[in-house]
């Protein structure tokens, strides 16, 4: 039996913080080698929300090293942008025709990020999740590892899968319904501002998040700035202490301790002996990625081979999926 497939993307929107690293790319880079990889940039998510036409290009090219950096292995992963590849948008035509309206006026960070908007709120936002599923379905991936903010995007992209095989493709599904892989620990990066909310690139304080590219200066400011507690003596999982249980979490994941290992090595610290340790360790953390980052982003031709050879991969795939949806539609195939 082949590898099974693992299908995700991240929004070049600027930013990719702490959060997009535990909760997605990290975890990616960890279970390589085990799955047949598609990894791509969701640039045409990106336009769901104002969005700066100068920037695009290159916070989609930013996002591709930043991956590579990151750990991505060519022999394992294949690296794509979403534009490069039609289907996407084709696909998200065929299947809004077969999605109930109130699925989509349901999801969550629709009405959250709709709010924002008042009466600028696009079409596109509310046909996001419909975009995503398509981003899913092309490649027929049996597993997809996201943040916990998406799941009821994955949730959805079954919904969708399963209405489709149920209309067009009774006797032979033509549609994978893919699992969502998500872990206990990262899953949910909170920010450094408010431990109840999670970190994330729309929060326009820069205080609220690390940068995955932020200097070891920016770092060390951004910790001592952090909302924490009064109280002496750190522990995880208090409801009463969100900061606390976020910035230990943080502790744990970058300096690859064990949730126990750091328990008993923080329970009697304060604040000012515990925030230069999560400095250090942060800092130690992304510096391997900042400076493999810094090597790949020069080197234009290479990023350059890595899109063509994944968009042909990726293409290759997509389209044949594509086809065998319209095929269930009923389309004329073309001659
Ligand atoms: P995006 O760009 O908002 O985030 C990219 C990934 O980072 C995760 N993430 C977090 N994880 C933990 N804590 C946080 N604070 C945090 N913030 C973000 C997200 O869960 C996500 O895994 N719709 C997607 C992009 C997308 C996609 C797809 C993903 C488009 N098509 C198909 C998977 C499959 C999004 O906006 O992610």
């Amino acid at each position: 039996m082949g590898k099974q497939r693992v299908l995700s993307g991240i929004q070049p929107t600027g930013d990719y913080h702490l959060g997009n690293y535990l909760g997605a790319i990290r975890n990616w880079v960890e279970g390589q080698n085990e799955y047949e990889n598609y990894l791509f940039v969701a640039d045409l998510h990106a336009i769901t929300v104002p969005h700066e036409p100068k920037q695009l290009a290159s916070d989609t090219y930013t996002l591709v090293a930043l991956y590579l950096a990151c750990g991505l292995d060519l022999t394992h992963s294949t690296i794509f942008v979403q534009s490069h590849v039609s289907a996407h948008s084709e696909l998200t035509w065929l299947l809004n025709c077969i999605t109930p309206l109130n699925w989509l006026q349901d999801m969550i960070q629709f009405k959250e990020k709709a709010v924002k908007q008042g009466e600028n709120v696009s079409v596109g936002l509310l046909d996001y999740p419909v975009l995503m599923t398509s981003d899913i379905l092309l490649y027929q991936a049996d597993k997809v590892p996201v943040g916990e903010d998406q799941k009821q995007h994955l949730e959805l992209t079954r919904d969708i899968a399963a209405r489709f095989n149920h209309l067009f493709a009774k006797d032979q599904p033509v549609l994978k319904l893919p699992d969502p892989l998500i872990r206990k620990e990262g899953a949910r990066v909170m920010s450094l501002a408010d431990g109840t909310r999670k970190m994330s690139k729309s929060d326009p304080s820069e205080l609220s998040r690390i940068n995955l590219l932020d200097t070891p200066e920016q770092i060390q400011y951004k910790i001592k700035r952090c909302k924490t507690d009064p109280i002496r003596g750190l522990t995880f999982d208090d409801p009463e202490r969100p900061e606390c249980n976020n910035l230990l979490t943080l502790y744990t994941l970058l300096s690859g301790k064990t949730k126990e290992e750091v328990a008993v090595e923080c329970q009697d610290m304060g604040w000012g002996q515990f925030k230069p340790l999560l400095t250090e360790t942060t800092i130690n953390a992304l510096k391997p990625i900042q400076e493999k980052y810094q090597a790949i982003t020069d080197d234009k031709t290479y990023i350059e081979s890595v899109l063509r050879d994944g968009r042909e991969k990726a293409q290759a795939i997509a389209n044949q999926t594509l086809s065998q949806v319209k095929a269930a539609l009923g389309y004329l195939a073309p001659v």
